[in-house]
């Protein structure tokens, strides 16, 4: 991968501290200049909420990351703030992490980010501003714990035979740094789905973990109010009800995604579970 520095050098990483943001950024590790923002981010403190340090943090980019918090009550909003701030700021190419099937009316945190979707391709047409979606169907790193062995039991709140595409969080990250270096002259307009090279459900996962490792790992699917008291508790009820309606949709529908893009974006073979298992 090239820089195209014409535009400018460094790539702004919104959401840089979280799960997928730690990712991107350590795939663009000595390729471009990354500036990482969030709250908590020490060099580029932004706050979506408000807009605060958006502009000051896009000006001198070229590229820019949108990665928005998890279940957010109003991710459109959050985007259109970054949007206004790019264009503001001049940037050239705005990247959106948006999610496999985001047309999916049970799901009110994909219809979000459907709506985003939908705003950044008007937004691109209104402003000039050049735009690429990337849809990453469910992250294999969502079961880390039981795949390094850190954890020997896995409770989920859907049916244990629903099957996912499940796809790696390392090759979501290194096809992002990919278009964000390429650019808006290679990318600009497109929407890519982002799928694993296998259709697995959770049983799959914990037979595979078992049979490669020979270490027994229990799994039990739970009702989701009961998950939700024991790993939810934490949350507001907006985020609560949001999450509850994925994992209802997860009981009774699988969640698939090609891995043709996601190959043909990496230039390889995408990972399989097997390679995640230690
Ligand atoms: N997990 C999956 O399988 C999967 C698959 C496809 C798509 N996705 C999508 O990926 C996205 C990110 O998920 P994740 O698990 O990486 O999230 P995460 O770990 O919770 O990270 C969220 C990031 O957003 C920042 N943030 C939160 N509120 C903010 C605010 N008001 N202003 C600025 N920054 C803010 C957080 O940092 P601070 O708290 O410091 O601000 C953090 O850097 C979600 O939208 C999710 O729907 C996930």
């Amino acid at each position: 991968m090239e820089l195209d520095v014409s535009r400018g050098t460094d790539i702004a990483i919104v959401g840089a501290t979280g799960k997928t943001g730690r990712a991107v950024a350590a795939a663009l590790d000595g390729v471009a200049v990354v500036r990482r923002l969030s709250r908590s981010a020490p060099d580029f403190p932004v706050d979506l909420e408000t807009g605060a340090g958006l502009v000051e943090a896009f000006t001198g980019c070229r590229g820019v990351y949108f990665i928005a918090p998890n279940v957010h009550p109003d991710e459109p909003a959050l985007l259109s703030r970054a949007l206004e701030a790019a264009a503001s700021a001049g940037v050239d190419h705005v990247v959106y992490h948006s999610v496999a099937w985001p047309y999916s009316p049970r799901m009110p945190h994909h219809m979000d980010k459907a709506r985003c979707e939908d705003e950044l391709r008007a937004f691109g047409s209104e402003r000039g501003l050049h735009w690429t979606i990337l849809q990453p169907c469910a992250y294999a790193q969502n079961f880390e714990a039981v795949l390094t062995g850190d954890s020997a039991s896995l409770v989920v709140p859907y049916n244990l035979d629903t099957k996912f595409s499940f796809v790696s969080l390392e090759d979501v990250a290194e096809v992002a740094a990919r278009i964000l270096v390429e650019g808006a002259e290679q990318h600009h307009g497109a929407t890519y789905e982002l799928g694993g090279p296998e259709m697995l459900s959770v049983r799959d996962l914990v037979r595979q973990v078992e049979a490669m490792t020979g270490r027994p790992v229990s799994m039990e699917s739970v009702a989701v109010d009961e998950w939700m008291s024991v790993h939810g508790s934490g949350l507001g009820s907006d985020a609560q009800q949001r999450l509850s309606a994925m994992f209802e949709y997860y009981d009774d529908r699988d969640f698939l995604a090609s891995s043709a893009v996601t190959a043909t974006l990496l230039g390889r073979s995408p990972t399989p579970i097997r390679a995640l298992i230690s």
